[in-house]
């Protein structure tokens, strides 16, 4: 009997649907090749669902992923969108709605420059001569952006605003596993970065990390502080594999690898939940970058962001790995055979400029 599962397809707006065609097409031919099925179902989510139903993330929508494995979501957003207000707007009234119902507090964003793309990159050649490949782990439900007291008041006459960095035991001890247990399936090394020569919260942090790597001894753990980390991101960008790191300090330093990348179009993201007794994790796959209304309609993105995103879920999600690693190889072969789309184009010898169908094509062949 074949392996069967089941996901919901929210394809969003802008460039959404157009990248997410070739993420099907390419989920077809693995489902023939390694013998399994996943049942589809296509939802409305973002600007499309406003405009059909007037809000941003309809009941149907929700219910619908609740009954699957895993979300293969696009992008959200766009001009048209921008003057409604915040909590009806395609991203602040969906996608954050949808990581917060599913407690999906574990976002992994790989930075990943494939050696034909250095040239991308604004670093020194020579220091990603060998391609630049970083896992973050970041934290993606607590910390500042959560924490209370949060606010505004006057004292003295003067307005004073704060936020509280606030981790629990528990929030520090679930992120850190799924940080080792990616590192188990890369170099086994780990890097936790925080800034527990000020924060209290990053002296917990660092003494929950340390107690969780008992749990994987296999695993080298190091440690680094925030501001050094930002720099030897661009010092020494080789030297980095996975890092664990709170949920601001995350947002930064993802931004800093996407940058460091060279391109937005490249780089798919995963944003899990509690991991299920059968080590699989329920979680939200999508692009790094937006809906890109800029190009939309024109047949012109990259759907590479797209289709790792599909690559991530089959890993992580559904548990076939030997598809998520037969994508992420035709990938790179793609790119060492020089397809590219505008992003990625930089008319050097060699390249072949397609389109988003045509970088589908290229994969899937
Ligand atoms: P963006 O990521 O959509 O675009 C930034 C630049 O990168 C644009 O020039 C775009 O053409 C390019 N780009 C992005 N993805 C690409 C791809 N696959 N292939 C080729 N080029 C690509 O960010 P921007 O312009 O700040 O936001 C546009 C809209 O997307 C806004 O409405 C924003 O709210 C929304 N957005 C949605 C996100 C989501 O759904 N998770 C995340 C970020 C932005
Ligand atoms: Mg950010």
């Amino acid at each position: 009997m074949s392996r069967s599962h089941r996901i919901t397809i929210l394809a969003g707006d802008g460039i959404g649907p157009e990248v997410m065609a070739e993420s099907v097409r390419i989920l077809e031919a693995v489902e023939a090749k390694f013998g399994f099925t996943v049942a589809r179902s296509e939802h409305l989510v973002g600007g499309a669902a406003i405009d059909a139903t007037g809000h941003p993330l309809p009941p149907e929508t929700v219910a619908a992923s609740e009954a699957a494995d895993a979300i293969l979501f696009g992008s959200v957003g766009g001009p048209k969108w921008e003057t409604l207000p915040p909590d009806i707007q395609p991203e602040r009234g969906a996608l954050l709605p949808l990581r917060k119902h599913f407690g999906l507090f574990a976002n992994l964003r790989p930075g990943v420059c494939l050696p034909a793309l250095t040239h991308a990159s604004p670093v020194k050649q020579e220091l990603i001569a060998d391609g630049f490949d970083v896992l973050c782990v970041r934290e993606l439900t607590g910390g500042v952006y959560f924490g209370t007291p949060k606010g505004r008041e006057e004292r003295n006459g003067e307005p004073v605003a704060f936020d509280t960095m606030v981790y629990m035991k528990s929030e520090i001890q679930r992120i850190a596993r799924v940080a080792f247990t990616a590192a188990m399936g890369r170099k086994k090394q780990l890097l936790s970065v925080d800034k527990a020569n000020v924060l209290a919260s990053s002296v917990l942090w660092r003494e929950t990390v340390v107690e969780i790597s008992k749990e994987f001894p296999e695993v080298e753990l190091s440690h680094m502080y925030v501001d050094n980390a930002a720099m030897q991101l661009i010092k020494r960008p080789g030297s980095f594999d996975v890092l664990v790191t709170e949920n601001l300090f995350g947002d930064i330093l993802s931004d800093e690898m996407a940058m460091i990348s060279g391109s937005l179009g490249m780089l798919p993201s995963a944003s899990l939940g509690k991991q299920r007794e059968d080590g699989l994790y329920f979680g939200l796959y999508e692009p790094s970058g937006g809906s890109a209304p800029d190009i939309a309609g024109q047949g012109i993105a990259n759907p590479i962001a797209q289709i790792l995103s599909l690559a991530m879920l089959l890993r992580f999600s559904l548990g076939e790995v030997e598809a998520a690693d037969a994508i992420e190889a035709a990938v790179a072969k793609t790119i060492a055979d020089g397809f590219r789309t505008g992003d990625i184009a930089t008319s050097q010898p060699g390249e072949t400029k397609v389109g988003t169908s045509g970088m589908g094509d290229a994969i899937l062949a």
